[in-house]
């Protein structure tokens, strides 16, 4: 079968790759710019800005192509997906409609609200820059402040740590008044992935990601500089009851968008808070996690061909998806200065990776050399029986690029883990 992926990162990479070991499966790509890594293993590549879905359409019908799965949210929200089906072709990606679980926060806080959805904070949603504004001022202690919209995971700005009132005063402007204040939440994130088809869901290992930009978690926040997963595909601070309940919010979820008539399809992303009282939702996100995917795709053991028909055609069963019971460390490289003044076109090499798997993100390769761009550039996976093993892996690979990136020495590290433990058993 022929299948399309949509997105030219560095989790559109590790999809590519997890097709590409499935039996009788063979890869095309649509992406705004050339992924190195996608290009060298597709059967073909077609360059186009990834929310037309004109152009898509066309390449997908000219290609004959049987599947697609959406990696980022912005074609989603274009409405890609609706595109595709109307013409046939099945995708791993919800609807326009659906999608607003992601799309429009507003949407998501009031769906889990209507249909009684645990794990909701307390959240006003704002469409006047004036009427946000007086519940700020009228506010006593810490908020957190999340445009409506799409951000690209770096959206949220907190009133009481990041900012001041007057901070949030002014962000809220910039966001033209379309936000959503929320309670703060206190705890250690975590990310929970499932497939979904309309009414099954599989769930994929646990995985922390890493938002802030510098090794100690200090700095602003980015797309994400790594993540890991451990061999048990738990998290050593979210225990089973913990973990029993944010499943069981992303089956309500999924439960209630069947009950309003928009059957969520595709890739559904959880990102919990695990606070003194038990995972509350940050967000949903309408897709695979990028570095996250990374992680998990890299582990899937059955057939990802299969896992996506299955998905598209309704018949999606947990006995159909596996995973290796090994621990993975993703180790994203960035320009320097990224996120805030990335230095562009800077030369780098990548040296002898070892074992681990190389997946290229936002990277130029020009007369056989790789060179930045404002985004994040590649990132390493090591895979391991251990997080240790896995971290070494990882660590090494990434030590060995030389150029003007840089990347988090401490992602999959024993001494991060015990501060997240730590963290836990302290607010506990
Ligand atoms: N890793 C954060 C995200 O994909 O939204």
């Amino acid at each position: 079968m022929k299948v399309l992926v949509i997105g030219g990162g560095g989790r559109e990479h590790a999809v590519v790759q997890a097709l590409k070991r499935s039996a009788d499966t063979s890869v095309y790509a649509v992406m705004g710019r050339k992924n190195p890594g996608i290009s060298r293993v597709a059967e073909k590549i077609h360059l186009c800005n990834e929310t037309d879905k004109e152009e898509i359409a066309r390449f997908a019908c000219t290609e004959g192509v049987d599947y697609a799965v959406v990696g980022p949210e912005a074609p989603l929200e274009a409405g890609v997906v609706d595109h595709l089906e109307d013409r046939g072709i099945g995708c791993v990606g919800p609807f326009r409609a659906s999608a607003r679980l992601e799309t429009d926060k507003g949407f998501c806080r009031m769906l889990m609200d209507q249909h009684g959805i645990a794990g909701c904070p307390l959240y006003r949603v704002f469409y006047r820059a004036g009427d946000a504004i007086d519940f700020i001022n009228g506010h006593v202690g810490d908020l957190a402040i999340k445009p409506i919209g799409l951000t690209g995971g770096k959206g949220v700005r907190i009133m009481g740590e990041q900012v001041d009132r007057a901070g949030a005063i002014s962000y809220v402007r910039e966001l033209g008044g379309n936000v959503i204040l929320e309670e703060r939440m206190i705890g250690e994130e975590f990310t929970l992935q499932a497939f979904v088809d309309g009414q099954h869901l599989v769930p994929m290992p646990l995985v922390q990601d890493h938002k802030r930009a510098y090794t100690g978690d200090i700095g602003p926040n980015t797309g994400g500089m790594g993540s890991y997963t451990m061999p048990d595909h738990m998290l050593p601070f979210v225990p089973a009851p913990d973990y029993e309940k944010a499943l069981a919010i992303m089956k309500d979820a999924v439960s209630a968008m069947k009950r309003l008539g928009q059957p969520y399809r595709g890739i559904l992303y959880g990102q919990f808070m695990n606070t003194a009282t038990g995972p509350m939702v940050v967000e949903f996100n309408a897709r695979f996690g990028d570095p996250e995917a990374m992680n998990v795709l890299s582990i899937l053991s059955s057939d990802m061909g299969e896992v996506v028909a299955s998905i598209v055609d309704g018949t999606l069963s947990s006995s159909r998806v596996t995973f290796e019971p090994l621990a993975t460390v993703c180790k994203y490289l960035v320009p320097e200065g990224y996120p805030e003044k990335p230095e562009a076109g800077a030369r780098i090499s990548v040296g002898d990776p070892g074992n681990a798997l190389l997946y290229y993100a936002n990277v130029d390769e020009r007369d056989g050399s790789l060179y930045t761009q404002t985004s994040r550039t590649l990132a390493f996976v090591g895979i391991g029986e251990t997080l240790p093993e896995a971290e070494a892996m990882a660590e090494k690979a990434a030590s060995k690029v030389t150029g003007k990136v840089r990347y988090r020495s401490d992602i999959g590290t024993d001494a991060l883990l015990q501060r997240r433990i730590d963290h836990m058993k302290e607010i506990r």
